[in-house]
């Protein structure tokens, strides 16, 4: 006798369910189950039509195609849909006085040179006003970390990325710094400025036809680490920028906008590393709570790696 065939959508939406059901992985058979249940809602909620459907296959696979070591198109969805803040939250709930975290965003690259205090890591920009950004790392408890290994990445001031420039083709804007013995840090780079996302792919097309603008606050990446500690993934925002309110990837924490102090005279840190003035100085403390398991700086780094970052060599 033959099998009843399905008949409506929710049939086959209670099949689907069914047949993922049996998922041997409790972890998997949750996540399944609901990207089942939630997908199907929304193509029915939205009654999409077949050319949509096929418009959706059409961006996907184009967003695959462009992605290679210099651009995420997948991460870039991701962060302008806001998904990755809402992971990020998910995954961070920081009540506890440690620096909040925010996206990772698609620039990170692997291979960035260590560099001593003071290193400056925009030796290649000529344009952009020089800053200084120091500050220490320490313990929930305020106490001084040595040792802590910030791997630190910025768009350049002429608001590209050294891996969306053409001229470009080694690493520039990237560096790793170590805390001394009082857990301080400097680094000597030009004053972060805001940036367009990449817009010349699906997501960019999908910006403009919902009316929204692509720009981010200027901004300092960081990962931080430091062994038996949690790593943190951040940025520095600048409190200036006019786009701190609509930021195209929902990133800002308001306790990580900074102020970048403009200085008109040479004197302290500047002087001693030949700055000219004018130059901005800015400080911020990073604090990092202590890892529940054995957490270390190697591991932070391999979790970069898993992120999907590549090797620049
Ligand atoms: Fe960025």
């Amino acid at each position: 006798m033959p099998m009843q065939r399905n008949t409506t959508e929710d049939d086959i939406t209670a099949e689907a369910l069914q047949r993922f059901a049996g998922t041997q992985d409790p972890r998997l058979r949750q996540i399944m189950l609901g990207l089942i249940r939630h997908l199907h809602d929304f193509v029915k909620e939205v009654e999409l039509t077949e050319a949509e459907w096929f418009q959706a296959i059409g961006i996907l696979t184009e967003a695959g195609r462009m992605c290679s070591d210099k651009r995420q198109e997948f991460i870039l969805f991701s962060d302008t849909l806001g998904v990755s803040m809402v992971v990020d939250l998910l995954s961070h709930r920081k009540p506890d006085g440690a620096t909040e975290s925010t996206v990772f965003g698609p620039f990170h690259r692997l291979g960035a040179p260590e560099l001593p205090a003071g290193g400056n890591i925009a030796h290649l920009d000529k344009t952009g006003t020089p800053t200084l950004v120091g500050g220490r790392v320490l313990d929930l408890d305020g106490k001084p970390i040595a040792g802590a290994l910030l791997d630190v990445w910025q768009a350049q001031s002429s608001g590209l990325y050294d891996s969306q420039d053409e001229n470009l083709t080694d690493l520039h804007m990237r560096g790793k710094f170590r805390t001394d013995a009082d857990g301080r840090y400097l680094i000597r780079t030009v004053l972060p400025v805001n940036y367009p996302i990449p817009s010349d792919g699906p997501v960019g097309r999908m910006l403009r036809a919902t009316g929204r603008h692509p720009w981010r606050p200027a901004h300092i990446h960081f990962v931080v680490s430091a062994d038996g500690y949690e790593p943190v993934t951040t940025h520095i925002f600048d409190r200036t920028d006019e786009y701190l309110d609509s930021d195209a990837v929902f990133a800002v924490k308001d306790s990580l906008i900074c102020d970048f102090a403009r200085n008109a005279r040479a004197g302290g840190e500047a002087a001693r590393l030949g700055i000219e003035p004018p130059y901005y100085t800015t400080e911020f403390d990073f604090r990092l709570k202590a890892a529940e398991q054995g957490s270390t700086v190697l591991d932070a780094q391999r979790r970069l790696a898993a992120l999907g970052a590549r090797a620049a060599e």
